[in-house]
Protein backbone atom coordinates (compact mmCIF):
# COMPACT_ATOMS: atom_id res chain seq x y z
CA UNK A 1 0.00 0.00 0.00
CA UNK A 2 1.22 3.59 -0.90
CA UNK A 3 0.15 6.36 1.20
CA UNK A 4 1.38 9.29 0.35
CA UNK A 5 0.74 13.39 0.97
CA UNK A 6 1.76 15.93 -1.55
CA UNK A 7 0.76 19.23 0.41
CA UNK A 8 -2.83 18.68 -0.10
CA UNK A 9 -3.27 16.20 -2.45
CA UNK A 10 -3.74 12.80 -1.07
CA UNK A 11 -3.05 9.55 -3.02
CA UNK A 12 -3.69 6.33 -1.25
CA UNK A 13 -2.41 3.45 -3.55
CA UNK A 14 -3.50 -0.55 -3.19
CA UNK A 15 -3.76 -3.65 -5.38
CA UNK A 16 -5.60 -6.57 -4.35
CA UNK A 17 -6.27 -10.31 -6.13
CA UNK A 18 -8.98 -12.40 -5.46
CA UNK A 19 -10.23 -16.17 -6.68
CA UNK A 20 -13.02 -16.69 -8.02
CA UNK A 21 -14.48 -20.04 -6.22
CA UNK A 22 -16.98 -22.98 -7.12
CA UNK A 23 -19.64 -24.07 -4.42
CA UNK A 24 -20.16 -27.93 -4.13
CA UNK A 25 -22.89 -27.19 -1.92
CA UNK A 26 -24.94 -23.94 -3.48
CA UNK A 27 -26.29 -20.36 -2.23
CA UNK A 28 -29.70 -20.75 -4.16
CA UNK A 29 -32.39 -18.46 -2.87
CA UNK A 30 -32.02 -15.41 -0.13
CA UNK A 31 -33.77 -15.36 2.66
CA UNK A 32 -32.67 -11.44 3.16
CA UNK A 33 -32.87 -9.57 -0.38
CA UNK A 34 -31.03 -6.14 1.15
CA UNK A 35 -28.18 -8.00 3.41
CA UNK A 36 -27.99 -10.72 0.65
CA UNK A 37 -28.49 -13.40 3.65
CA UNK A 38 -28.55 -16.66 1.87
CA UNK A 39 -31.70 -19.26 2.16
CA UNK A 40 -28.76 -21.57 3.58
CA UNK A 41 -25.33 -22.15 4.22
CA UNK A 42 -22.78 -23.39 1.87
CA UNK A 43 -19.03 -25.03 0.79
CA UNK A 44 -16.79 -24.21 -2.02
CA UNK A 45 -13.16 -23.93 -3.10
CA UNK A 46 -11.18 -21.28 -4.52
CA UNK A 47 -10.19 -21.26 -7.86
CA UNK A 48 -6.50 -20.97 -8.75
CA UNK A 49 -6.65 -20.12 -12.71
CA UNK A 50 -9.99 -18.16 -12.08
CA UNK A 51 -9.17 -14.24 -10.43
CA UNK A 52 -9.46 -11.18 -10.47
CA UNK A 53 -6.52 -8.38 -9.90
CA UNK A 54 -7.74 -4.79 -8.97
CA UNK A 55 -5.64 -1.63 -8.33
CA UNK A 56 -7.42 1.01 -6.38
CA UNK A 57 -6.29 4.64 -6.01
CA UNK A 58 -7.72 7.56 -3.27
CA UNK A 59 -6.87 11.06 -4.92
CA UNK A 60 -8.20 14.13 -4.37
CA UNK A 61 -7.41 15.16 -7.02
CA UNK A 62 -10.46 13.22 -8.66
CA UNK A 63 -13.97 14.49 -8.97
CA UNK A 64 -15.81 11.08 -9.24
CA UNK A 65 -14.90 7.69 -9.34
CA UNK A 66 -13.26 6.04 -11.97
CA UNK A 67 -13.49 2.63 -13.11
CA UNK A 68 -12.48 0.65 -16.24
CA UNK A 69 -11.79 -3.16 -17.07
CA UNK A 70 -8.55 -4.21 -18.72
CA UNK A 71 -9.98 -6.04 -22.09
CA UNK A 72 -12.98 -5.45 -21.58
CA UNK A 73 -16.00 -3.04 -20.44
CA UNK A 74 -18.31 -2.97 -17.72
CA UNK A 75 -21.96 -1.73 -18.65
CA UNK A 76 -23.27 1.21 -16.81
CA UNK A 77 -25.06 -1.19 -14.43
CA UNK A 78 -22.32 -2.84 -13.26
CA UNK A 79 -20.64 0.09 -12.60
CA UNK A 80 -23.13 1.48 -10.37
CA UNK A 81 -23.01 -1.73 -8.64
CA UNK A 82 -19.26 -1.05 -8.37
CA UNK A 83 -19.60 2.94 -7.15
CA UNK A 84 -22.22 1.54 -4.50
CA UNK A 85 -19.60 -0.70 -3.03
CA UNK A 86 -17.16 2.14 -3.12
CA UNK A 87 -19.79 4.16 -1.16
CA UNK A 88 -20.55 1.73 1.33
CA UNK A 89 -16.58 1.55 2.09
CA UNK A 90 -16.41 5.26 2.44
CA UNK A 91 -18.84 5.82 4.65
CA UNK A 92 -17.21 2.90 6.87
CA UNK A 93 -14.02 4.95 6.50
CA UNK A 94 -15.27 8.26 6.96
CA UNK A 95 -13.19 9.22 3.41
CA UNK A 96 -14.92 12.04 1.10
CA UNK A 97 -12.57 11.55 -1.81
CA UNK A 98 -12.57 9.45 -5.27
CA UNK A 99 -10.96 6.76 -6.60
CA UNK A 100 -9.43 5.69 -9.69
CA UNK A 101 -10.08 1.57 -10.31
CA UNK A 102 -8.59 -0.74 -12.79
CA UNK A 103 -9.26 -4.22 -12.63
CA UNK A 104 -8.30 -7.19 -14.62
CA UNK A 105 -9.89 -10.80 -15.29
CA UNK A 106 -7.48 -13.58 -15.86
CA UNK A 107 -10.54 -15.58 -17.44
CA UNK A 108 -12.19 -14.38 -20.58
CA UNK A 109 -15.41 -13.22 -19.82
CA UNK A 110 -18.51 -15.12 -20.46
CA UNK A 111 -16.91 -18.47 -19.50
CA UNK A 112 -19.49 -19.31 -16.68
CA UNK A 113 -16.78 -18.89 -14.31
CA UNK A 114 -18.08 -16.40 -11.35
CA UNK A 115 -16.36 -13.12 -11.91
CA UNK A 116 -18.69 -11.23 -9.47
CA UNK A 117 -17.45 -13.09 -6.53
CA UNK A 118 -13.61 -12.95 -7.53
CA UNK A 119 -14.37 -9.12 -9.02
CA UNK A 120 -15.80 -8.26 -5.46
CA UNK A 121 -13.59 -9.69 -3.11
CA UNK A 122 -10.54 -7.79 -5.06
CA UNK A 123 -12.70 -4.64 -4.59
CA UNK A 124 -13.19 -5.03 -0.92
CA UNK A 125 -9.99 -5.65 -0.14
CA UNK A 126 -8.64 -2.83 -2.17
CA UNK A 127 -10.63 -0.49 -1.44
CA UNK A 128 -10.79 -0.89 2.48
CA UNK A 129 -6.80 -1.38 2.49
CA UNK A 130 -6.29 2.08 0.21
CA UNK A 131 -9.16 3.43 2.64
CA UNK A 132 -7.06 3.01 5.71
CA UNK A 133 -8.91 0.15 7.48
CA UNK A 134 -7.85 -2.71 8.14
CA UNK A 135 -10.04 -5.35 8.68
CA UNK A 136 -10.32 -9.37 9.62
CA UNK A 137 -11.05 -11.80 7.35
CA UNK A 138 -14.58 -12.16 8.90
CA UNK A 139 -15.21 -8.58 8.71
CA UNK A 140 -13.69 -8.76 4.83
CA UNK A 141 -16.34 -11.56 4.04
CA UNK A 142 -19.24 -9.39 5.54
CA UNK A 143 -18.59 -6.57 3.59
CA UNK A 144 -17.85 -8.54 0.22
CA UNK A 145 -21.12 -10.12 1.08
CA UNK A 146 -23.21 -6.97 1.00
CA UNK A 147 -21.95 -6.71 -2.73
CA UNK A 148 -22.16 -10.32 -4.02
CA UNK A 149 -23.21 -13.26 -1.90
CA UNK A 150 -20.68 -15.18 -3.30
CA UNK A 151 -17.84 -12.76 -3.08
CA UNK A 152 -17.78 -13.62 1.09
CA UNK A 153 -16.61 -17.27 -0.08
CA UNK A 154 -13.75 -15.41 -2.33
CA UNK A 155 -11.62 -13.98 0.70
CA UNK A 156 -10.63 -17.10 3.25
CA UNK A 157 -8.22 -19.74 1.77
CA UNK A 158 -9.28 -23.02 0.38
CA UNK A 159 -11.92 -24.63 1.12
CA UNK A 160 -14.68 -22.48 2.80
CA UNK A 161 -17.88 -22.80 4.27
CA UNK A 162 -20.25 -19.50 4.33
CA UNK A 163 -22.51 -19.99 7.40
CA UNK A 164 -25.68 -18.61 6.67
CA UNK A 165 -26.72 -16.48 9.64
CA UNK A 166 -29.57 -14.51 10.55
CA UNK A 167 -28.12 -11.23 10.98
CA UNK A 168 -25.52 -9.48 8.66
CA UNK A 169 -22.88 -9.72 11.55
CA UNK A 170 -23.17 -13.33 11.90
CA UNK A 171 -23.15 -14.34 7.66
CA UNK A 172 -20.03 -15.22 6.63
CA UNK A 173 -17.43 -17.28 5.12
CA UNK A 174 -14.45 -18.94 6.99
CA UNK A 175 -11.69 -21.71 5.70
CA UNK A 176 -12.60 -25.42 6.63
CA UNK A 177 -8.87 -26.22 5.04
CA UNK A 178 -5.96 -24.83 3.27
CA UNK A 179 -5.46 -25.13 -0.37
CA UNK A 180 -2.76 -27.91 0.43
CA UNK A 181 -5.33 -29.96 2.14
CA UNK A 182 -6.44 -31.77 -0.74
CA UNK A 183 -4.99 -32.53 -4.15
CA UNK A 184 -8.18 -31.89 -6.20
CA UNK A 185 -9.33 -30.35 -9.64
CA UNK A 186 -12.32 -28.13 -11.14
CA UNK A 187 -11.88 -28.31 -14.66
CA UNK A 188 -14.14 -26.14 -16.39
CA UNK A 189 -15.68 -27.46 -19.56
CA UNK A 190 -16.75 -23.83 -21.71
CA UNK A 191 -19.46 -25.17 -23.38
CA UNK A 192 -21.01 -21.52 -24.13
CA UNK A 193 -19.49 -18.59 -24.80
CA UNK A 194 -22.54 -15.78 -24.84
CA UNK A 195 -23.74 -14.12 -22.30
CA UNK A 196 -26.43 -16.09 -20.44
CA UNK A 197 -29.81 -13.92 -20.38
CA UNK A 198 -31.18 -14.79 -16.80
CA UNK A 199 -28.46 -13.07 -14.42
CA UNK A 200 -28.03 -15.01 -11.12
CA UNK A 201 -29.81 -12.28 -8.94
CA UNK A 202 -32.97 -12.69 -10.65
CA UNK A 203 -32.52 -16.93 -10.76
CA UNK A 204 -32.29 -16.21 -6.93
CA UNK A 205 -35.29 -14.71 -6.43
CA UNK A 206 -37.29 -17.88 -8.34
CA UNK A 207 -36.23 -19.48 -5.94
CA UNK A 208 -38.77 -19.85 -3.84
CA UNK A 209 -41.40 -20.16 -6.14
CA UNK A 210 -40.62 -23.76 -6.76
CA UNK A 211 -42.74 -26.54 -5.00
CA UNK A 212 -39.50 -28.38 -4.26
CA UNK A 213 -38.04 -25.25 -2.10
CA UNK A 214 -39.22 -26.35 1.02
CA UNK A 215 -37.94 -30.06 0.19
CA UNK A 216 -34.44 -28.26 -0.30
CA UNK A 217 -34.71 -26.76 3.09
CA UNK A 218 -35.52 -29.58 4.62
CA UNK A 219 -32.80 -31.87 3.53
CA UNK A 220 -30.17 -29.16 3.54
CA UNK A 221 -28.25 -29.23 6.86
CA UNK A 222 -27.98 -33.04 6.70
CA UNK A 223 -26.19 -32.39 3.26
CA UNK A 224 -24.14 -29.81 4.55
CA UNK A 225 -22.89 -31.97 7.22
CA UNK A 226 -22.35 -34.89 4.56
CA UNK A 227 -20.39 -33.40 2.70
CA UNK A 228 -17.98 -31.88 5.44
CA UNK A 229 -17.89 -34.96 6.32
CA UNK A 230 -16.22 -36.47 3.15
CA UNK A 231 -13.85 -33.66 3.25
CA UNK A 232 -12.68 -34.47 6.57
CA UNK A 233 -12.26 -38.37 5.21
CA UNK A 234 -11.35 -36.92 1.96
CA UNK A 235 -13.80 -39.69 0.90
CA UNK A 236 -13.69 -38.49 -3.26
CA UNK A 237 -16.56 -40.73 -3.80
CA UNK A 238 -18.65 -39.72 -1.29
CA UNK A 239 -17.93 -35.86 -2.15
CA UNK A 240 -18.59 -36.06 -5.36
CA UNK A 241 -21.84 -37.68 -5.15
CA UNK A 242 -22.76 -34.89 -2.60
CA UNK A 243 -21.55 -32.15 -4.83
CA UNK A 244 -23.48 -34.15 -8.29
CA UNK A 245 -26.86 -34.32 -6.46
CA UNK A 246 -26.64 -31.08 -5.00
CA UNK A 247 -26.15 -29.10 -8.43
CA UNK A 248 -29.01 -31.37 -9.85
CA UNK A 249 -30.94 -30.42 -6.64
CA UNK A 250 -30.20 -26.73 -7.94
CA UNK A 251 -31.46 -27.31 -11.92
CA UNK A 252 -34.54 -29.37 -10.56
CA UNK A 253 -35.38 -26.01 -8.25
CA UNK A 254 -34.88 -23.92 -11.40
CA UNK A 255 -37.01 -26.30 -13.77
CA UNK A 256 -39.87 -26.25 -11.56
CA UNK A 257 -40.02 -22.43 -10.71
CA UNK A 258 -42.41 -20.11 -11.73
CA UNK A 259 -41.70 -18.91 -14.55
CA UNK A 260 -39.04 -21.84 -15.37
CA UNK A 261 -35.42 -21.49 -15.92
CA UNK A 262 -32.85 -23.94 -18.26
CA UNK A 263 -29.51 -22.78 -18.27
CA UNK A 264 -27.95 -26.38 -19.87
CA UNK A 265 -27.73 -26.07 -23.49
CA UNK A 266 -27.37 -29.49 -25.66
CA UNK A 267 -23.46 -29.06 -24.89
CA UNK A 268 -24.20 -29.74 -21.23
CA UNK A 269 -26.14 -32.22 -21.71
CA UNK A 270 -23.64 -34.26 -23.70
CA UNK A 271 -21.26 -33.80 -20.89
CA UNK A 272 -22.97 -34.72 -17.90
CA UNK A 273 -24.03 -37.94 -19.86
CA UNK A 274 -20.07 -38.42 -20.66
CA UNK A 275 -19.24 -38.29 -17.26
CA UNK A 276 -21.94 -40.97 -16.11
CA UNK A 277 -20.30 -43.33 -18.96
CA UNK A 278 -16.89 -42.52 -17.74
CA UNK A 279 -17.98 -43.27 -14.02
CA UNK A 280 -19.76 -46.71 -15.09
CA UNK A 281 -15.84 -47.26 -16.65
CA UNK A 282 -14.29 -46.26 -12.91
CA UNK A 283 -13.35 -43.13 -13.76
CA UNK A 284 -13.56 -41.20 -11.02
CA UNK A 285 -15.08 -37.75 -11.62
CA UNK A 286 -18.34 -35.70 -11.16
CA UNK A 287 -19.81 -32.22 -12.27
CA UNK A 288 -21.38 -29.31 -11.10
CA UNK A 289 -22.77 -26.79 -12.96
CA UNK A 290 -23.88 -23.11 -11.68
CA UNK A 291 -26.46 -20.51 -12.95
CA UNK A 292 -25.14 -21.22 -16.47
CA UNK A 293 -24.55 -23.74 -18.96
CA UNK A 294 -20.77 -24.79 -18.31
CA UNK A 295 -19.75 -27.62 -16.68
CA UNK A 296 -17.21 -28.14 -13.89
CA UNK A 297 -15.86 -31.44 -14.12
CA UNK A 298 -14.39 -32.25 -10.21
CA UNK A 299 -11.54 -35.10 -10.20
CA UNK A 300 -8.53 -35.90 -8.78
CA UNK A 301 -5.19 -34.51 -9.42
CA UNK A 302 -3.84 -38.27 -10.29
CA UNK A 303 -6.84 -38.43 -12.83
CA UNK A 304 -6.22 -34.54 -14.08
CA UNK A 305 -4.57 -35.79 -17.46
CA UNK A 306 -6.70 -38.52 -18.50
CA UNK A 307 -9.95 -36.18 -18.39
CA UNK A 308 -8.68 -33.42 -19.97
CA UNK A 309 -7.68 -36.10 -22.74
CA UNK A 310 -11.25 -36.99 -23.02
CA UNK A 311 -12.45 -33.69 -23.23
CA UNK A 312 -10.81 -32.97 -26.08
CA UNK A 313 -12.87 -35.42 -27.77
CA UNK A 314 -16.28 -33.38 -27.09
CA UNK A 315 -17.27 -31.13 -29.83
CA UNK A 316 -19.08 -28.64 -28.00
CA UNK A 317 -15.96 -27.69 -25.82
CA UNK A 318 -14.76 -24.18 -26.75
CA UNK A 319 -12.07 -24.18 -24.18
CA UNK A 320 -10.83 -26.01 -20.25
CA UNK A 321 -9.37 -24.05 -17.27
CA UNK A 322 -7.47 -26.33 -15.30
CA UNK A 323 -8.04 -24.90 -11.48
CA UNK A 324 -6.67 -26.29 -8.06
CA UNK A 325 -7.49 -25.32 -4.75
CA UNK A 326 -6.12 -21.60 -3.80
CA UNK A 327 -6.00 -19.14 -1.35
CA UNK A 328 -8.64 -16.36 -1.27
CA UNK A 329 -8.18 -12.61 -1.35
CA UNK A 330 -4.38 -10.83 -0.95
CA UNK A 331 -2.84 -7.71 -1.33
CA UNK A 332 0.29 -7.45 -3.66
CA UNK A 333 2.75 -5.10 -4.93
CA UNK A 334 1.69 -5.66 -8.29
CA UNK A 335 -0.09 -2.29 -9.39
CA UNK A 336 -2.10 -2.18 -12.79
CA UNK A 337 -1.50 1.16 -13.41
O1 LIG B 1 -23.30 -14.77 -5.42
P1 LIG B 1 -24.23 -14.89 -6.58
O2 LIG B 1 -25.42 -14.00 -6.39
O3 LIG B 1 -23.55 -14.70 -7.89
O4 LIG B 1 -24.83 -16.40 -6.56
C1 LIG B 1 -24.13 -17.57 -6.85
C2 LIG B 1 -25.11 -18.66 -7.15
C3 LIG B 1 -24.55 -19.97 -7.68
O5 LIG B 1 -23.37 -19.76 -8.43
C4 LIG B 1 -25.60 -20.61 -8.58
C5 LIG B 1 -24.27 -20.96 -6.56
C6 LIG B 1 -23.09 -20.64 -5.65
O6 LIG B 1 -23.20 -20.94 -4.47
O7 LIG B 1 -22.05 -20.16 -6.15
Amino acid sequence: MGLKYLSKLIIMKTTAIAPSNIAFVKFFGKKDEQLRLPANSSISMCLSEAFTQTTVEFSSALKQDDVSLIDGQFSDQEKKRIVGHIDRIRKLAKLKIYCKIVTHNSFPKSTGIASSASGFAALTLAVTAAAGLQLSNKELSILARLASGSACRSIPDGFVEWLEGETSESSYAYSLYPPSYWDIRDIVAVVEERQKKVTTTDAHKIAVTSPFFKARMREIKEKISRLKNALSQKDFAAFGEITEEEALNMHALMLTAKPPLLYFSAGTINLMKAVWSWRRERLPVYFTIDAGANVHLICEGRNEAVIAGRLKMIKEIRQIIINKPAVGARLTDDHLF
